[in-house]
């Protein structure tokens, strides 16, 4: 079932080649340039989910006065916040300022984000005369999102803009608890109490995060991920059967467009082989699993993105660092790594320790990784003698 996407406008910046060969498109290509060549890297790239929003104050002031969604939804705003971490952190990438919610408000279904909850609906959907009751999405409707990342875009020059969509699983889990939740029973009970009413609602969520993908690059972004955040309450059986088809169905909406596509979840790590066959180009590995492990697990072709853990990010700056070399070098044998967190930002985290990271993984030379994986013997690593890559000079630096 393939979707036909049209092709993206001629002034795309990825079409004009404004953002065609930035170091992060090359490594979720797996090193490769966008003709399909071999690229040597310039630069090792790394951005951070949720780098845009609570942990600068120059957000926090901004926002003042403002609710979440109101702010996604007003252009210069949301072209403002989204460009903020880029100048202050020199990110590889910037993430879109939205939220995944953000369809559902524009097709008409009343959310808010409650401060310090998250989304709250004003009415649960949990029965089939609910999701029928849904109403579909106009792309018309799109046009505040279209208006933001071309007004971002004209300002990034040629730092990629990310897109992103919630999964329809995770979606679909605020959509039947109605707010957050910790076990996702709602959604898991639907699947199989239900699985007809399930799968309209999935297919619902789907086309939703689809159709907001396919705004946010058409607009102007030059790749998109999309986050299964809570994927990792599913057994394999019932990803597979009740999920995969869904997240795949969101991935058509966006394919063919020559944009790379990330699929990350956390807590996921049991299911990484099968969330790799939903159709994204790289895998988001979460903290919880070393990236040496997960290249054995889905192959040194698939290129990775991930893992600092946040839980390093208060702690003293050599212990931090060595986590960040080590990351480095677990990522050498995968065709590409973009360095990210392995969940979003803490509202709590010091930025200038952000910016520090980012100068350290700028400072160290990206070419070791692609030879190491080239598969040549002895490449070294970042230097944390780990992993079998020797101390190197930028160790301790
Ligand atoms: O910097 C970025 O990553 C870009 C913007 C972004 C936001 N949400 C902004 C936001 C992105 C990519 C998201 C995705 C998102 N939203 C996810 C998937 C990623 C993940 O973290 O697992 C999920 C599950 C949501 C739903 C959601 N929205 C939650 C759970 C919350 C947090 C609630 C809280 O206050 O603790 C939000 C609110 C939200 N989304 C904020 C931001 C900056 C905080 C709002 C504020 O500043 O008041």
């Amino acid at each position: 079932m393939t979707t036909t996407a049209p092709s993206l406008p001629q002034n795309h910046p990825l079409v004009s080649g404004l953002t065609a060969e930035a170091p992060l498109l090359n490594q979720y290509r797996g090193g490769r340039s966008a003709s399909g060549e071999p690229a040597a890297p310039r630069r090792r790239p790394v951005w951070f989910m949720r780098q845009a929003g609570r942990s600068l104050p120059e957000y926090r002031r901004l926002r003042e006065g403002t609710t979440m969604l109101d702010a996604c939804l007003n252009p210069e705003m949301a072209a403002e916040i989204t460009c903020q971490p880029v100048r202050r952190h020199d990110v590889d990438a910037a993430i879109f300022f939205s939220d995944i919610v953000i369809p559902l408000r524009l097709a008409g279904v009343e959310v808010e984000i409650q401060p310090g909850v998250g989304p709250v609906l004003r009415s649960p959907v949990r029965t089939a005369a609910d999701v029928a009751a849904l109403p579909e999405i106009d792309e018309v409707a799109f046009a505040p999102i279209t208006e933001a990342v071309q007004r971002t875009v004209e300002q990034l020059g040629s730092t990629p803009l990310i897109g992103f969509a919630g999964a329809p699983f995770t979606l679909a889990a605020y959509m039947v608890e109605g707010r957050p939740s910790r076990d996702h029973l709602g959604p898991r009970t639907m699947m199989h109490a239900d699985p007809e009413t399930w799968n309209a609602l999935a297919g619902w969520a789907a086309r939703a995060s689809g159709a907001f993908m396919r705004a946010q690059l058409q607009a102007g972004a030059s790749a998109a991920q999309l986050f299964d955040s809570w994927a990792g309450s599913l057994g394999r059986e019932d990803y597979q059967a009740h999920v995969l088809p869904h997240s795949a169905a969101a991935l058509d909406h966006v394919a063919g467009l020559g944009a790379p596509l990330v699929h990350f979840g956390t807590g996921t790590s049991e299911i990484l082989d099968l969330m790799r066959t939903a159709g994204a180009d790289v895998v988001g590995i979460d903290y919880r699993l070393s990236l040496q492990e997960a290249t054995r697990r889905l192959g040194p072709q698939t290129p990775l993105q991930g893992n600092i853990d946040p839980a390093y990010l208060t702690a003293d700056w050599p212990v931090l660092e060595r986590h960040v070399r080590k990351v480095i070098d677990d990522g050498a044998q995968a065709a590409g790594h973009v360095l990210n967190l392995g969940h979003g930002v803490p509202p709590e985290t010091d930025p200038q320790v952000l910016t520090r990271v980012v100068e350290l993984i700028h400072s160290i030379d990206p070419a070791p990784a692609a030879e190491a994986a080239a598969g040549q013997p002895g490449a070294g690593g970042a230097g944390t003698g780990q992993a079998g890559a020797g101390p190197s000079a930028a160790e301790g630096a």
